[in-house]
């Protein structure tokens, strides 16, 4: 089980593939910005507040920063071993195959569930939007989960579906197409900061940490969320030209970028409408996304931006703008998608390869003969998608993808540290600054946003890492393909058809340049 994959294999049949050098800095911070702007800011912003008040701006900056450090160690791994998989391709190269594996599982709740959390919030703002615009009101039995004062939430599922069905007819997304939506969400935020921020009131930012730093960094840990897909610039690592210059460039920028854009937006929601948690009959902060929850803000008419499944358009409604509210909600429903499609194709292609590695069943790198698309495993994917999106609440998705996000993430910052001792010679187009620090305090970061979430979420995960240790030794174990003294790398050998890995959504394809 500490089998590794040769380094070098993977490396040299990367190598054959070598798509051409072309995304500069600006390219990467539009990559960056596309995967990253979605769900945690439009939602969770909401759940940020109901967690730590104002202080939710301080859980924003300490997010960021952890992300940041992370990113800066992702980048050194995903430029020296650029190919599909990402942080479980590393892990299995330093690591070992049981490592890799686990980082594999866990990556599964990072993308799979949160293409689950996304499709929730993207449900909150379409309804929001038809509610206010059409005055159609549709029942909150069919609109949200059975934890949130509903019974199904069939937008959020109707909308898994859909993405499911793009991807499977080979649908990725251009680099103009993500540019457009790119400028979609920035002009939606900018339009909120610019009508917000003129009128905030500097009262509502006391008390300013109502639960203290126990409810920062809970928000912390959950609005770690908003930060998620900066992996997608990393992964574009052998399609950068100079990556040692451009890769912390696009990195830091567009994480720079949507953090500024997020702090002003957070300011802007408590400046306006006040941030203050909605407190239980015994003092404590009511759990977002709880029956409870539901009960008091039902009781309370929905009047606290803390109750709102769409934070951002139901405040401009709230300070006099109904319709620029509206057009905040058609903004969030049109781009919303486009993360909801990144993140299960993240997971369809980690499926893949870990399929083709011989660690799970074959079938689920099939691929269809008309569409070339690994169909198998991207309807299995979305069937799951749609049962999250259906009947569980955002927030309690998002602290359960970020658990499998920050475990990789630690991972993979270990990982960097460990190649540094066992293999300091090998060429590393790009080199994380200040490794000696960067990596420890990557890694220490996520460890602690880890532990700043909910204890349910903690021991969700511990389960979940259990369960996919008994399917390792049931399965991967004996069918791995490393241990039955495969070595090549199939997914990128010449012969596999190009299509089946199909590139990086935002990122140019290989040869359109
Ligand atoms: N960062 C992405 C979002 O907030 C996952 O939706």
């Amino acid at each position: 089980m500490w089998r590794v994959k040769p380094l070098d294999a993977i490396i040299a049949t990367a190598e054959k593939k070598s798509l051409h050098r072309s995304l500069g800095p600006f390219q990467l911070t539009m990559l960056g910005i596309g995967a990253i702007i979605g769900t945690g800011i439009f939602v969770l912003t909401a759940e940020a507040a109901q967690k730590a008040g104002p202080g939710m701006i301080a859980a924003f900056i300490i997010a960021g920063f952890v992300c940041a450090v992370a990113a800066l160690c992702y980048a050194e791994m995903a430029a020296m071993v650029p190919v599909s998989g990402s942080a479980y391709t590393y892990s299995y190269a330093v690591m070992g195959e049981m490592l890799a594996w686990m980082v594999g599982w866990a990556l599964i709740l990072e993308y799979a569930v949160a293409a689950g959390a996304v499709s929730v919030g993207w449900s909150g703002y379409v309804v929001g939007l038809i509610e206010n615009a059409l005055h159609i009101d549709i029942p909150n039995a069919l609109v949200r989960g059975p934890m949130d004062g509903g019974l199904v939430n069939l937008p959020a599922a109707l909308i898994a579906t859909l993405v499911t069905l793009l991807l499977v007819l080979g649908t990725t997304e251009s680099a103009t197409v993500n540019a457009i939506l790119v400028a979609i969400k920035v002009t939606a935020l900018s339009v909120f900061i610019f009508l917000a921020v003129p009128v905030m009131k500097m009262e509502n930012f006391t008390p300013f940490a109502p639960l203290g730093f126990g409810g920062i960094s809970a928000a912390a840990a959950s609005i770690f969320f908003a930060y998620v897909g900066f992996d997608a610039v990393s992964t574009a690592a052998e399609e950068t030209r100079n990556p040692q210059r451009n890769m912390p460039i696009g990195l830091i920028g567009s994480l720079g970028i949507c953090t500024i854009f997020y702090i002003l937006v957070a300011s802007g929601v408590i400046g306006t409408v006040g941030a203050q948690p909605v407190l239980g009959a015994d003092g404590a902060a009511l759990r977002p996304g709880s029956p409870e929850l539901s009960a008091a803000c039902a009781q309370l008419g929905d009047a606290k931006v803390v109750c709102s499944k769409e934070a951002l358009a139901w405040t401009l409604r709230s300070i006099g703008w109904p319709q620029v509210g509206n057009l905040i909600g058609l903004a969030a429903g049109l781009a919303l998608p486009s993360v909801i499609l990144m993140m299960m194709y993240g997971q369809t292609r980690i499926f893949f390869v870990m399929s083709r590695d011989g660690l799970l069943p074959p079938v689920l790198s099939k691929v269809h003969p008309k569409f070339k698309t690994p169909h198998v495993v991207t309807l299995i994917t979305g069937v799951f998608v749609a049962l999250f999106a259906a009947f569980f609440p955002v927030g309690l998705l998002a602290d359960i993808s970020n658990s499998g996000t920050l475990f990789a993430f630690a991972m993979v910052a270990i990982t960097v540290l460990v190649l540094r001792r066992t293999d300091p010679n090998r060429r590393r187009p790009f080199k994380t600054p200040a490794v000696a620090i960067v990596a420890p305090l990557a890694a220490i970061g996520c460890i602690y946003l880890f532990f700043s979430l909910p204890k349910e979420t903690q021991i969700m995960f511990v389960v979940w890492a259990a369960i996919g240790l008994v399917v390792y030794f049931l399965y991967g174990f004996r069918h791995s393909h490393i241990a039955k003294g495969v070595v090549e790398v199939p997914e990128l050998s010449p012969d596999a058809p190009p299509e089946s890995v199909p590139p990086m959504p935002g990122a140019p394809p290989p040869g359109s340049h």
